[in-house]
């Protein structure tokens, strides 16, 4: 082809929609860079990484382009950046294919300081890209001296420890000139759950929620950098800020307790400000605020909110106000944590839902049904005489007679109250406080009710959604969505149980088992990245990791740690995200906290490298498991702890290859070795027997790889007996990841899709059949009969059971990785046929770019077609062909430029493709039934 020709705009875009261009016959587009992040960010502001790292993805549409070398300019100017002159760091052309988590290796980074960058690549056959367009970070307060701002808060009183209203701080000052640039840094404690609502000349700073975020708060604490030069203008300005209980002494946990990690709300707050003829000023957090009870008269994250709009300081914010009858601040200690800034994207509002029906309750409220179990509040808009109370109770499931289901909400009332102060058109959303609910019954409306009254605002952790699937049938595309709104809802800066009951915390177990599927619908890299940080952070000395993270539940004398399943988080996750993202630098900080956790589970199993005593959780929530005369899921603890320790060790080893600790891979290579041998003489037998012959004896027995290879086709015959006898599953929370994978692995694709497709209890479909739109805590929250599961422990929106997600992906979407080559460097394309399904396509934003399989059946033809992101390759699978049966693009496979290394293996034909697309068809197959 002689040099780059373009489609016109409209013919490429329906080439793209119907990804079934053949890939040379798309035309030439030039090489180019774009996708710029900073460790797990795009254009981050208040950063402290160092060095940080550098990402970036090739584009181009022509097959097998190859990253052969790049080159990094970084600068403090963008112009100069552009001009290519006074650069900070120019890298040069490095020859190298790495286009992620680069180090920076300029001079040593300074605080407040935006950095400039660009990159630049040249492909395999040597062309070369234009510079990207230019992305920045910019760095935090690096130094701790860098903070001069005190710690403020009321005066302390007795009432410190009792709820109270949430108080406004506020303080005016001058602004001298005009500001060429402010930022503000600040944190909280106390404050997380709404936020330390900031404010600035009565706007509002960012659209940040829950700010400061929950840590591992007595030792990590996060602050935030805001861009506030719009804010401000010169001469009299005023910033006010409101703090709120939040998880720091509000109740928190199951226990009924407050004030898990102190008494006083506090802020620090640091105004830094540059002025255009170049002087610079600080306005800080100091003895100069004042402070007063503001309209939040009552917050609380599993209560509510009560708000007097009465009470509320119109224009506190501003310059103008009045504060003299506001009290003075008291300077408080700093508490012992490190200022860290944020990896993690934050916590916005990400959708609003309004209301699909509207009305009247037997007990008088008025019934607003959303549509759809999520997480976050109602916006109420409401006219009314000034001391009206509105009152609004949340729910996500209605009883029998048509009211709100609110038994399994345990002590969490989630009721909010707003008091009017009449006048107008009065808008109110809660401040401190969130629910788990699809229903909103609202009580003592003074106006007719109609669908612009309540609106749902679902809050979340703002990830980007990364990942589609999409299949023939509806019922399984509902179970996707219920996926992907269970994370959405308990992804709310950490990883939460549930949303609704008087819980809401990082349980890790819940954690371990969907981390897999979360990272094919989101970008959880830096979600993950922080809530790992904690993980170690409240480890304790002994490597034992607690129930919960962070860990508000326990001290160090009591036990809420050490548990199988549920602290193997502290390896399991690390190690999926370092497959999902390629980040080697994740393995790196988490590796002292996994290798921890594996030496204390090894001491507890002894010499004898079996698992035996102590509290497990077992696999938690197993069909029947409150039933021990039930025979089907009765795993025995035992053997769960010790098949999770067995694989912790086998990761840990991984682990170690992969960062060049040599003598610890050989070691921990030969503790999984010993703990596979002390497994099977323990708990399995010559004719490939394993544990209680349950599902999940047998789906962590194969999935940790605990066989020897002869009894392997044993066991999965018998797991499939099993199957086939209870016509059903009977996996818990640790089984049910595993359960179609071992299936799959084994040849029993078939079987796997029965189970998947089941719409009868136990089974993922059931709970669609009665209406479910987000994933159940329990396979039967709601039993065929009607009834409720036990009210005690019956979350609506629990993802465990949704960590069905991955099968669904690799199997019927076909995307799945190549472990030697993490973060989809390599991946492996081979969606899997059944059930009827005529065609289904996955796609996912690797951190390549865009890798996409969509497949569908007409006839007797196959036809699947695929996408490989620039700079990598993959490996793609179509069972059950022949060589001679399969085209390209129209072309023998040997013909196919792009197509290399074809072969039959078995009944299936694997081959191996560099980036670009793809369209393969197979003539005369056979649709599985
Ligand atoms: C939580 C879980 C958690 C479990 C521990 C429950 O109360 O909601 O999902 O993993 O306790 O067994």
């Amino acid at each position: 082809m002689s040099g780059p020709m373009f489609l016109p705009d409209r013919q490429a875009a329906l080439a793209l929609l119907l990804g079934c261009l053949p890939g040379p016959l798309l035309a030439q587009r030039p090489l180019e860079v774009n996708g710029l992040r900073v460790e797990y960010l795009t254009n981050p502001v208040g950063i402290d990484a160092a060095p940080p790292r550098l990402s970036w993805r090739l584009e181009s549409t022509t097959r097998n382009t190859v990253q052969a070398a790049y080159q990094l300019q970084v600068a403090t100017s963008e112009a100069d950046l552009g001009r290519g002159t006074d650069l900070l760091w120019d890298s040069g052309k490095v020859s190298s294919d790495a286009s992620l988590y680069v180090d920076y290796r300029g001079p040593a980074l300074v605080s407040r300081t935006r950095y400039y960058w660009r990159v630049r690549v040249w492909d395999a056959r040597g062309r070369a890209s234009p510079w990207s367009a230019i992305a920045y970070w910019e760095t935090g307060l690096l130094r701790p001296d860098d903070w001069t701002a005190k710690w403020i808060g009321s005066v302390p009183s007795a009432a410190d420890s009792l709820p109270s209203p949430s108080p406004l701080l506020r303080r005016a000052f001058r602004v001298a000139s005009a500001v060429a640039a402010a930022r503000l840094y600040v944190t909280s404690l106390g404050l997380y759950l709404g936020l330390y609502e900031l404010q600035l000349n009565d706007r509002r700073v960012g659209d940040q929620l829950f700010t400061p975020g929950w840590t591992s708060y007595h030792r990590r604490l996060q602050y935030q950098t805001y861009d506030v030069t719009a804010l401000l203008r010169p001469g009299e300005n005023a910033i006010g800020a409101m703090l709120g209980d939040g998880w720091y002494r509000g109740y928190l946990g199951f226990n009924g307790q407050r004030n898990l990690y102190g008494r006083r709300l506090a802020l620090r707050l640091q105004l830094e400000i540059r002025y255009q003829d170049g002087r610079t000023e600080r306005v800080t957090s100091d003895a100069g605020w004042r402070i007063t009870p503001g309209p939040v008269v009552g917050s609380d994250i599993y209560g509510g909110e009560t708000y007097d709009a009465r009470r509320e300081r119109a224009g506190w914010s501003s310059a103008a106000y009045r504060d003299s009858d506001w009290a003075p601040v008291a300077l408080l200690d700093a508490p012992p944590a490190t200022l860290i800034a944020p990896v993690s994207p934050p916590v916005r509002r990400v959708r609003e839902l309004p209301p699909v029906g509207i009305r009247q309750l037997p007990s008088g409220e008025t019934l607003f049904d959303l549509g759809q179990n999520f997480t976050g509040w109602a916006r109420l808009k409401v006219r009314g005489s000034a001391g009206t109370t509105v009152t609004l109770r949340f729910a996500e499931v209605l009883d029998r007679t048509g009211n709100l289901y609110t038994a399994n909400l345990r002590n969490a009332k989630q009721t909010d109250r707003y008091i009017l102060k009449g006048g107008g058109e009065e808008i109110f959303e809660p401040h401190f406080t969130f629910h788990g609910f699809r229903y909103v019954a609202v009580q003592g409306l003074p106006q007719r009710a109609d669908t612009g009254t309540i609106t749902g605002i679902a809050v979340s952790s703002d990830l980007a959604q990364t990942g589609q699937l999409v299949t023939s049938d509806s019922l399984l595309n509902q179970l996707q969505h219920n996926i992907v709104w269970g994370q959405r809802s308990n992804f709310l800066d950490v990883p939460t149980d549930c949303p609704q009951r008087d819980e809401r915390l990082g349980w890790t177990g819940d954690a371990q088992v969907f981390a897999r599927t979360a990272a094919f619908n989101m970008d959880v890299s830096g979600f993950f990245a922080k809530w790992l940080g904690d993980v170690a952070s409240d480890q304790r000395s002994g490597g034992s990791v607690p129930w919960v993270i962070p860990n508000p539940l326990g001290g160090d004398s009591t036990d809420f740690a050490g548990t199988a399943g549920w602290s193997d988080a502290a390896v399991i996750i690390p190690w999926t995200m370092y497959l999902s993202y390629g980040d080697r630098g994740m393995l790196e900080r988490q590796y002292t906290s996994m290798r921890a956790w594996v030496e204390y589970a090894r001491r507890r199993a002894g010499s004898e490298l079996i698992w035996r005593p102590g509290w497990q959780f077992g696999d938690w929530l197993a069909l029947h498991s409150d039933d021990p005369s039930y025979p089907g899921a009765t795993t025995g603890t035992d053997l769960i702890a010790t098949a999770f320790l067995a694989h912790s060790a086998d990761l840990v080893a991984r682990t170690a290859a992969v960062l060049g600790r040599d003598a610890d891979a050989t070691a921990y290579g030969k503790l999984f070795r010993d703990m596979r041998g002390a497994f099977d003489r323990e708990f399995v037998s010559a004719t490939g027997r394993v544990g209680e012959n349950t599902q999940t004896a047998y789906a962590l027995a194969l999935a940790f790889d605990l066989l020897p290879d002869s009894l392997v086709p044993l066991a999965a015959g018998r797991l499939v007996q099993d199957v086939r006898a209870r016509a059903h599953l009977t996996t818990g929370f640790l089984g049910t990841p595993y359960l179609l994978h071992v299936l799959s692995a084994t040849g029993h694709t078939d079987v796997a899709y029965q189970l998947l497709m089941q719409r009868t209890y136990p089974s993922w479909l059931y709970p669609i059949t009665r209406g479910a739109t987000t994933m159940w805590e329990r396979w039967d929250g709601i039993r065929p009969d009607s009834s409720f599961e036990d009210p005690g422990m019956n979350s609506f929106n629990h993802y465990a059971f949704g960590a069905v997600g991955d099968w669904m992906y690799q199997n019927i979407g076909g995307i799945g990785l190549d472990p030697a080559e993490p973060g989809y460097r390599r991946s492996r394309i081979a969606p899997r046929r059944g059930a009827g399904l005529t065609s289904a396509s996955a796609s996912l934003e690797t951190p390549f770019g865009a890798l996409t399989s969509a497949w569908r059946t007409e006839g007797q033809q196959f036809a699947l077609n695929v996408t490989v992101p620039a700079n990598t390759a993959a490996e793609i699978t179509l069972w059950d062909t022949r060589v001679d049966r399969v085209r390209e693009s129209g072309t023998a496979l040997d013909a196919s430029a792009g197509v290399r290394n074809v072969k039959q293996r078995g009944n299936d034909v694997v081959v191996e493709v560099g980036s670009g697309r793809y369209s393969f068809t197979v003539a005369g197959s056979e649709t599985p039934p």
